[in-house]
């Protein structure tokens, strides 16, 4: 048997070339040495393909390219079974036709494959086949998987079945081409308010997704623009589908529920009304004519502004139903978001709470949908935070189809800016046992219908991947879109599990990259919890804006209901039965019990189900305060740790990624620091306890550039003042300024830290001189969320090596670019390897 050594060892010598990571983990690198050898001894030259149509044209056409990289070797195609040896292509029905005598009759559930070799007359047979042609597709990409794993493909006897049938990406792109909440660029599906003329990008995304096994993919913005379903918007629809189509995803269309009104001209969108009934009803037939496979809608109703069946007071139930009786006669589903709650809730009122706003809407309509409706509900109850308990509806829809919706984007988590594993936080969630009913229920069976055996159900994940070469705009968040699909086929598969095959299809297979790779990965979501909202808090950004930097009290004193109630005594959302908003006990009793009595409630979720004063300690013996400063300078460490392990994979990943990756990292490190100093500070403001290791408030080595020397530069306030060091920032309202000071430490080698501000409305550039000489250079150009002085333009600059005697003038100049006025936060001057 090949272990992991062999490909350890064949993959050691392969050259590295650049690459963008649009291959992403389908690279197909040339596999070296014993592996080599064993590949090309045990498969044969020949490809055969009982059926010359898609997908198993395309899985063909992926075995051929795949063994062509991977081996060198270009196989022949073959429309019949040979006598000498072949890898066969085909579905079961085809190869009890083709080749009787292999008895290849076992029943495969839909869309699973089994791999198979069958030895005839002395020529060895690799069998690919499934029930049905995209089973065999799937069947393909394992095999190749294997392969570029490293695992031995002489002998096969393997079946695989999807977990749940619907396996589904959504992306929110909308039809000028912009995407909600995308950090990959531009949509590859939609420009100037049509498909683009050209979608390779949609076929190779369409080839991506298959790999994984996802078979849907809807193509529009939740926040559906009405004009999607006009007629003119068809054709376009198709030409999508059409790209998709050879790799067995279907198109899915977000709808907007006034579209009978809107743009049907009906006075109303009343879903009781006949007329409106009607109107559905001839879209659907409308759009199936064109697009006779169309995987279904999916509808935002009442949430967010949406329309929505409230305002003719009818149900959610009545709302999915007219839409989802359009579809059935075409098999089509209907996905009806759970996501509906209030924004406009009174903060003031304690008993307020959004997360139960899920549960209130729908548990009371259970049995009330049609079969071909769909509850799409997030994991959380709330949206997408770094941590939340798993939504109390799953639990309560009995005899209502589920899916679970996972956010692959990562628009609470750093978007392209943070690496964030989340197929780790997702596990913790399907792995979660609700108790539904008693019995042992966790999350993925309930979404996927297995608990109550429902007809359908399955895998949601919000993926937004765009026009950047590789997709996500950040290499390691490739992994968020493999881990999704893995695991929507198979939710038993380990995190570990899942970063290994990822790292080593995506970097190569080398151990120490492998290892390397995945310490970072696997630590990611923990540590981006420590220094964005550990304990249950929620991430503590500017959740009105743009979800991106530091706000702690952006959530408070509004209608959203992100509330985490923190003042001078306390902080946490009561959510129990007996004091709270009764949330906890929408769950059933075994949870409910644990929850509700603070002697059980986990420590991670402490925050979002309790209120709590400062000085409450924690079953790990900290108090909340302590455990809220340290997790933060846990945090920002872990991220500094994560740049020096990427740097000692010099070498050992392609040079471009290599730096890219390394950019990424570096950032973030400073980002966590960002973080770190603006919660720590907000809270010992508010609370008014020390940091009992004194490091919260005292900054070693740090100069506030409004204390400096300052030629040209104003001092201004920032906004909140945690966003920034001492509050204040300078800018430059000149051509050039700078801020200078006298250094008056020991002699020696020192690391300085430059933290300035770079926002998307300018170029700045910075200087920065030592005893009047340049030793560093750099631009503001990042492409952050932000045209203001705040945490989310906070950057920093770190120049390694610089050598300091007592007395040298310290000199940074900036030249400010469009609105941006070159700011500065502070210097730091720690001495070298600190
Ligand atoms: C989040 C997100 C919105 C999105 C919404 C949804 O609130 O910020 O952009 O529309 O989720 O899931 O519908």
């Amino acid at each position: 048997m090949l272990s992991k050594l062999i490909l350890a060892a064949a993959l050691a010598g392969a050259c590295l070339h650049a690459e963008t990571g649009y291959d992403a983990w389908l690279r197909y690198q040339s596999i070296e040495g014993a592996l080599r050898v064993h590949v090309r001894a045990t498969l044969p030259a020949v490809v055969t393909m009982l059926n010359d149509a898609d997908p198993e044209a395309a899985a063909r056409g992926e075995l051929i390219r795949g063994l062509r990289g991977l081996t060198g070797r270009t196989l022949r195609a073959e429309g019949r079974i040979p006598r000498e040896s072949a890898i066969v292509l085909g579905t079961l029905d085809e190869l009890g036709r083709a080749a009787p005598q292999w008895n290849l009759g076992a029943p495969l559930p839909e869309d699973g494959y089994w791999l198979k070799t069958v030895i005839d007359h002395g020529a060895r047979y690799t069998v690919v086949t499934a029930s049905n042609p995209r089973g065999v597709m799937y069947g393909a990409f394992a095999m190749l998987r294997k392969i570029a794993l490293g695992e031995p493909v002489d002998s096969l006897d393997e079946r695989s079945t999807p977990y749940a049938p619907i396996r589904w990406v959504n992306q929110w792109d909308n039809l000028d081409g912009s995407i909600e909440r995308g950090y990959g660029g531009r949509s590859i599906f939609w420009e100037n308010g049509h498909a683009r003329a050209d979608l390779t990008r949609v076929a190779d995304y369409g080839r991506l997704l298959a790999s994984l096994g996802v078979n849907g993919c809807s193509i529009n913005n939740v926040n559906a623009n009405p004009r999607l379903l006009a007629a003119e918007m068809i054709p376009d629809i198709a030409r999508i589908a059409a790209a998709l189509r050879p790799w067995g995803v279907r198109v899915a269309v977000a709808v907007d529920f006034a579209s009978p009104k809107i743009l049907g001209g009906l006075d109303t969108f009343d879903p009781l009304d006949a007329g409106v009934a009607a109107w559905w009803k001839q879209k659907a037939d409308e759009l199936y004519r064109a697009i006779p496979d169309l995987a279904g809608f999916v509808l935002k109703a009442d949430s967010e502004g949406r329309a929505g069946p409230s305002i003719y007071h009818r149900t959610h139930a009545d709302a999915a139903n007219v839409v989802a009786r359009a579809l059935a006669p075409h098999g089509g589903l209907l996905f009806y978001r759970g996501f509906v709650y209030d924004h406009h809730m009174d903060w003031r009122n304690p008993k307020n709470d959004r997360a139960r706003a899920a549960y209130d809407n729908f548990h009371g309509l259970d049995g009330q949908f049609d079969s071909n409706a769909v509850i799409q509900i997030k994991n959380g109850p709330i949206d997408f935070q770094v941590r939340e308990p798993a939504s109390p509806l799953f639990a309560a829809l009995e005899k209502t189809n589920q899916v679970i919706e996972l956010q692959i984007t990562q628009e609470y988590f750093g978007q392209a800016h943070h690496t964030v594993f989340l197929p780790r936080m997702w596990k913790a969630t399907l792995d979660f046992d609700l108790h539904a009913g008693g019995a042992s229920t966790p999350v993925k069976a309930l979404a996927a219908g297995k608990t109550f055996h429902r007809p359908t159900g399955g895998f949601a994940g919000v993926a937004n991947v765009g026009l950047d070469e590789n997709w996500f705009g950040n290499h390691l968040s490739q992994a968020n879109l493999y881990g999704f699909g893995r695991l929507a086929w198979d939710p038993d598969l380990t995190s570990r599990q899942i970063v290994e095959e990822w790292t080593r299809l995506t970097f190569g297979g080398d151990p120490k990259v492998d290892g390397t790779v995945a310490a970072i990965q696997l630590g990611s979501w923990r540590t981006y919890e420590n220094y964005t909202g550990p304990l249950g808090l929620q991430g503590l950004t500017d959740i009105t804006g743009n979800h991106y930097g530091v706000n702690v009290e952006a959530s408070e004193r509004n209608g959203w209901g992100q509330w985490h109630r923190a003042d001078e005594k306390g902080v946490g959302m009561d959510r129990t039965v007996a004091t709270g908003t009764g949330y906890i006990g929408q769950y059933p009793p075994t949870v409910a019990r644990a929850w509700e009595s603070l002697a059980t409630c986990p420590d991670d979720l402490l925050l979002f189900l309790h209120h709590v004063p400062y000085t409450y300690v924690l079953h790990d013996g900290k108090t909340v305060i302590q455990y809220l400063y340290d997790s933060h300078y846990e945090g920002a460490e872990a991220v500094a740790g994560y740049a020096h392990q990427w740097k000692t994979l010099a070498g050992l990943v392609d040079e471009r990624r290599y730096r890219e990756v390394l950019a990424q990292l570096e950032y973030q490190a400073g980002q966590a620091v960002v973080w770190r100093d603006a919660v720590t500070e907000w809270f010992r403001r508010t609370s008014g306890i020390a940091d009992a290791r004194g490091r919260v408030g005292s900054y070693p080595g740090r100069f506030e550039a409004e204390a400096m020397h300052l030629d040209g530069y104003q001092v201004r306030d920032v906004v909140p003042a945690e966003d920034a060091s001492g509050g204040k920032a300078v800018v430059c309202a000149a051509a050039e300024c700078s801020a200078w000071l006298q250094f008056a430490g020991a002699a020696g080698w020192y690391t300085l830290r430059v933290q300035y501000f770079d926002q998307r409305n300018g170029i700045s550039r910075y200087r920065l001189r030592v005893a009047g000489q340049w030793i560093d250079e750099w631009q503001a150009d990042l492409l952050l969320p932000t045209v203001t002085l705040d945490s989310s333009s906070s950057t920093r600059r770190v120049i390694h090596g610089v050598a300091l005697r007592p007395g040298d003038e310290i000199r940074i100049e900036g030249r400010p670019d469009g609105g941006e006025p070159a700011a500065l936060d502070y210097l730091e001057i720690v001495p070298e390897n600190q």
